[in-house]
């Protein structure tokens, strides 16, 4: 065991799983303690070292629940299956704090907590929107050291997004339901990115088009754009929502930053890697009206120095997701996961994890990400 502090729950349960964080609600213990588990849950909120969690892991340990700041690769994996492991979810939608190949090859299981995410993220991205575009961040600071001495016309200019154009970069879960709070709410235009087409998306803001024709309103439209230039010459708003990966780490660079209109907005609720944040200080020093709201950091928990000292930047500490549906949500679905393959059940992949939110979940680990890799059988319904 790590120096760090742990308590237990169900302690006479056969099956250890080791929790790295503690976790918000109660029906994810109850879930594992239904399949015979004593989880041993760290109650610090420091960052755990591999070292640490190698030292959590120990001789026994059955299942495991991690968090986005660990580092789950090769040793981790190595010491969790020599340690009797059966089953790893990430506490997270996205996994590239994973190395999923080293699980596969030890025949680990990985899971991961899509779908409760994608209304409260996209949220967020559309919060972080309007804060930076409208200034309140720093209109709030003035109000707050006393300066408010008289209503003026030109006091905190912000920007319009109505009628305007909204970029949103990977079209998959988040970043459509971000593109149709912003075409159905602001009337904007989509213009999108990504590797695959969104039909669903493009034939829901074709529909929407019709219907404000329909009454008498400007209509909205979609463009799905041949680049990553493409779109952000073209867009007033960008919204960054891809997965990180080598394809994607500074996907917006000094070169792609400046091919922006001076007054864009540039949200990031994705990843930090995906923006090169040293290139990205440097353009906001010297475009005061390009604005920027970020949720995640290159070097996070860090930030690169001078961002925290820019007035046209919002910063808040990663927590897009973080409403008590969505994390007690999360945390049923990494328990379900864990607990699922503990009792031999089949594994979900890429499907409508719901059912597994209410009373009488099915019979099913909820989202394996190496599921088919593990040829393990696959639920289909
Ligand atoms: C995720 O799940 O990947 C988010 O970044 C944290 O909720």
């Amino acid at each position: 065991m790590s120096d760090k502090k742990w308590r237990s729950h169900n302690p006479s349960g056969s099956n250890r799983v080791v929790v790295t964080k503690e976790l918000p609600g109660d029906r994810w213990f109850e879930i594992l303690a239904q399949a015979d588990c004593k989880v041993e849950i760290c109650t610090s909120t420091d960052i755990l070292s591999v070292e640490e969690i190698e030292a959590a892991i120990g001789d026994q340990c059955d299942g495991a629940i991690g968090q986005l700041t660990e580092d789950w690769g090769e040793r981790l994996f190595a010491a969790f299956k020599a340690a009797g492991g059966k089953a790893y979810s990430n506490y997270a939608v996205g996994y590239n704090n994973v190395d999923v190949d080293a699980a596969t090859k030890h025949g680990i299981p990985v899971g991961n907590t899509p779908g409760v995410l994608t209304e409260t993220t996209a949220e967020l991205a559309v919060a972080l929107t309007f804060a930076a575009a409208r200034r309140v961040v720093e209109a709030d600071k003035f109000m707050r050291g006393g300066h408010y001495k008289s209503w003026l016309p030109t006091l905190f200019l912000g920007e319009l997004f109505w009628h305007k154009t909204v970029g949103v970069i990977g079209a998959g879960r988040i970043g459509t339901a971000y593109a149709r709070m912003m075409a159905e709410g602001h009337k904007m235009n989509v213009i999108y990115y990504d590797i695959r087409q969104n039909k669903a998306l493009e034939e829901y803001i074709a529909a929407y088009g019709q219907l404000l024709k329909a009454q008498g309103e400007k209509p909205v439209s979609y463009r799905r754009a041949e680049s990553v230039e493409e779109l952000l010459r073209e867009a007033d708003l960008v919204s960054l929502h891809p997965v990180l990966d080598e394809t994607t780490h500074h996907l917006i660079n000094a070169e792609r930053l400046a091919l922006m209109k001076d007054n864009a907005i540039l949200v990031n609720t994705s990843r930090g890697q995906v923006i090169d944040e040293t290139a990205l200080i440097a353009h906001c020093q010297k475009h005061p009206n390009f604005r920027v709201g970020l949720d995640v950091f290159e070097d996070e928990p860090e930030m690169k120095p001078g961002l925290s000292k820019l007035d046209n930047v919002v910063i808040v500490p990663h927590i897009a997701s973080a409403t008590i549906w969505t994390r007690e949500g999360m945390a049923t679905l990494a328990a379900s996961n864990v607990a699922g393959i503990l009792k031999g059940y089949p594994a979900w992949h890429d499907q409508d994890v719901s059912p597994f939110l209410r009373g009488d979940p099915p019979k099913a680990a909820p989202s394996i990400v190496n599921a088919k890799q593990l040829s393990f059988s696959l639920y289909t319904r």
